[in-house]
């Protein structure tokens, strides 16, 4: 039975994730912006919002009291329309995808890195390599997430310390609002992905390789209208 922390587990991926590992006999502590629909003597869960003053000294406080777990989960994420005319809510987007996933990540590492022992999952997605005019920011956070996660793999796997970057095409849940969402996948078949990439342990997992082939040629579009324009 190992610990494992899950941040965005109140529904989603993350929720669909931990019951899976619940059902495995793993012991959980979730912390989300919202409360969780489960009940489990093995669960505990902490309302959190990644984006608010209080996150980083509550994720330091939750390890001083419950010690530094086995393996880390971050499913956090969102997306927000950008209107020109107001545009309030990229920054948020970046704090929310990224800025919160790299906090988590200055206080988890350096100390599974001194046990030499240690597991972080990062939910990003294959939209890292889109460029996208309508959603600039959900897809920037992305690439940079994949970028960085995938670089402090590569640092601290001889530290016995193993990062992967997750990337999902699309996963039935309440993110997914696009109105056509090619190959998706349930949100239980989602958490088996999950499950199998902390077994294996790689650095990047990318899942369904159908969609690989669609958002490489839309990178290539991209990059074909930034050079034209
Ligand atoms: N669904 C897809 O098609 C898809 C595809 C590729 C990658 N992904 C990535 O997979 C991850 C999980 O997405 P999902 O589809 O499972 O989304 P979801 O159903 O919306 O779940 C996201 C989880 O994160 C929590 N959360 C959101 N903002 C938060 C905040 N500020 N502080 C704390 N918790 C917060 C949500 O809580 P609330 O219930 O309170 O909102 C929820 O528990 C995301 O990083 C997403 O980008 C998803």
């Amino acid at each position: 039975m190992a610990h494992y922390w899950i941040l965005g587990n109140s529904d989603g991926i993350g929720l669909a994730t931990t019951e899976a590992l619940l059902g495995e006999g793993h012991q959980i502590t979730g912390l989300s912006r919202s409360a969780s629909p489960i009940a489990h003597e093995q669960y505990q869960h902490h309302q959190l919002d990644v984006a608010s003053e209080a996150y980083v000294s509550e994720l330091k406080r939750l390890m001083e009291t419950e010690g530094l777990p086995d393996v880390v989960i971050y499913c956090v994420g969102m997306w927000a329309p950008c209107r020109i005319r107001k545009m309030d809510k990229e920054s948020h987007v970046f704090q929310v995808n990224l800025t919160a996933a790299v906090q988590l990540l200055e206080i988890v590492v350096p100390p599974m890195a001194t046990r030499e022992s240690g597991q972080v999952l990062i939910l990003s997605s294959v939209a890292d390599e889109v460029f996208s005019p309508d959603n600039p920011a959900y897809a920037s956070t992305k690439a940079g997430l994949s970028r960085y996660v995938e670089s402090l793999a590569l640092r601290v796997r001889k530290r016995n310390v193993f990062l992967t970057n997750m990337r999902f095409g699309f996963v039935d849940t309440k993110l997914a609002s696009a109105p056509t969402k090619p190959f998706e996948m349930t949100r239980d078949k989602a958490a088996k992905h999950v499950l199998k990439a902390l077994r294996k342990k790689p650095v990047r997992y990318s899942t369904p390789l159908r969609m690989l082939i669609l958002v490489r040629l839309l990178h290539w579009w991209g990059r074909i209208r930034v050079f034209w324009n």
